[in-house]
């Protein structure tokens, strides 16, 4: 990242996801610095980020930031594991605004945590990634990990299908498949599935599962301050939403986690 010359304190931070998923760390995000004046893009036309190549992924990364580079952003925030995985380490020294990652800003908190055996549920390109299991490693080189895909959870959060008996046998068998490992801790490795935890929790515990949101967001939240990109002056908040398809899908499916006030603007990257 080359230094930023003038004052961008007040300028916004763009957030992005594949689609409804990352408004789980966007909405703690809210919460956490309700000062800040953020955008959230869904690339919904791209939807799902699991199942595309590394080249696709860098494709639709670079489009989303050079949409925020645009919109004069001082920090974009990757709320997605693929992308972050499979995008991330090619485009990170392209743009002059910062750009958090989440799986690499929380494996240190994460595998410093007292458990021997953490398993991974993510999409098909974040397990073939093989990130998280080399991002926990390099802090706790002891642990095991163990990473499963799950192709089919990002189509039940985005067409809300969890009480479907399709969705809650998929659910539990991949829980079955992970639960042979006996892991101390499984993590949500992406950001849709913390939508699914009232599901998880009819067959084990809530506790079993690390949602990186939080980790997430405190992270960035101290990255800022010690970069003195806080928001100073004490405005209302803005906000924007943008998607590049399906605003009314986005706003319906979106609820669980993030009340959206109006309808989402649409983009089209043309990627
Ligand atoms: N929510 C994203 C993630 O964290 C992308 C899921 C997808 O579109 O497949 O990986």
């Amino acid at each position: 990242m080359s230094t930023l010359n003038h004052n961008l304190n007040n300028e916004p931070i763009g957030f992005f996801d594949s689609g409804v998923g990352g408004l789980s760390v966007y909405s703690k995000f809210r919460k956490i610095l309700p000062k800040e004046n953020t955008m959230y893009f869904g690339d919904l036309a791209n939807l799902p980020y699991g199942n595309k190549s590394k080249e696709e992924l860098i494709g639709y990364a670079r489009s989303i930031l050079n949409f925020y580079k645009e919109k004069r952003v001082k920090a974009v925030v990757i709320a997605c594991n693929t992308s972050s995985a499979q995008a991330y380490d090619t485009v990170k020294n392209e743009y002059n605004f910062k750009i958090y990652p989440i799986i690499q800003s929380c494996a240190k908190v994460i595998a410093s945590q007292n458990n021997q055996k953490i398993g991974v549920f993510a999409t098909q390109a974040t397990v073939n990634s093989g990130v998280y299991t080399k991002e926990l490693k390099k802090y706790n080189p002891n642990l095991q990990v163990k990473e499963i895909a799950c192709p089919n959870w990002v189509e039940i959060v985005e067409t809300g299908s969890y009480k479907d008996d399709s969705a809650i046998y998929d659910i539990k068998k991949h829980l079955d498949e992970m639960r042979s490992f006996l892991p101390d801790r499984i993590i949500l490795g992406c950001t849709h599935y913390p939508y699914l935890l009232p599901q998880l929790n009819t067959f084990v515990p809530k506790g079993l599962f690390i949602d990186p949101a939080e980790i997430f967001v405190e992270y960035i939240k101290e990255d800022l301050k010690k970069l003195s990109l806080l928001k100073q002056e004490n405005l209302e908040f803005q906000e924007k939403i943008y998607v590049s398809a399906e605003p009314q899908s986005f706003i319906e499916h979106s609820k669980i986690f993030y009340k959206i006030q109006e309808l989402p603007v649409v983009i089209n990257l043309n990627n």
